[in-house]
């Protein structure tokens, strides 16, 4: 019988997948872009990060309080998604014309960096360490199933505030983010149908 879990990456690689995505986004934003690219960034940042963060506190944190709760990256997780959640209510709150805008969208990148790398360099080998390759990728194709629920809806938006984000950027970066989020609909559709 078919598997996703066998074939699904896993979840400490979607996870720096994620990570990347996020932080090559940020680096598009610089102070002499159109407000209309802004605000594209700004928001498929905020809807990014939204998204992660619930995926990580439905999936995975769960998963690593069961092995370690704890350690204390592992309790400074929440409450630093919340701060970031407030900034993001600020950023969604101010004009990309706005000097503020630009200045909310650095203190959240700060924020970024600092709480990915805890992860990144404490939390990912830890729970790589103890969860064996099965159970990641098991925890990984729940946090697919997951992710299309809470990103399909929105799907059209992502798609277009990436192509208007990117659009000064090269095209290879946005086909290999349009192919990823494609693959991962693909490999949904492949395990329904299975
Ligand atoms: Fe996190
Ligand atoms: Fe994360």
């Amino acid at each position: 019988m078919f598997s996703l879990k066998k074939l699904s990456p896993t979840i400490t690689d979607m996870i720096r997948f994620d990570h990347s995505h996020v932080l090559v986004t940020f680096h598009q934003y610089t102070a002499d872009a159109k407000p209309k690219v802004k605000q594209a960034l700004a928001d498929t940042i905020c809807n990014a990060l939204e998204i992660h963060a619930t995926l990580e506190e439905e999936i995975f944190y769960p998963a690593m309080r069961g092995i370690d709760s704890g350690e204390p990256v592992l309790q400074k997780s929440v409450p630093e998604h919340n701060e970031m959640r407030r900034l993001i209510g600020e950023l969604r709150a101010t004009e990309p014309g706005d000097v503020r805008h630009g200045q909310i969208l650095h203190q959240l990148m700060r924020d970024v960096i600092h709480h990915v790398a805890d992860e990144e360099t404490v939390l990912l080998p830890h729970a790589e360490r103890l969860l064996g390759k099965d159970r990641l990728s098991e925890l990984g194709a729940e946090m697919t199933r997951r992710r299309l629920e809470l990103a399909g809806p929105k799907a059209g938006k992502l798609a277009m505030d990436t192509a208007i984000g990117f659009s000064g950027s090269t095209t290879a970066l946005v086909l290999g983010v349009v192919g990823t989020v494609a693959a991962a609909t693909l490999l949904t559709r492949k395990a329904k149908a299975a």
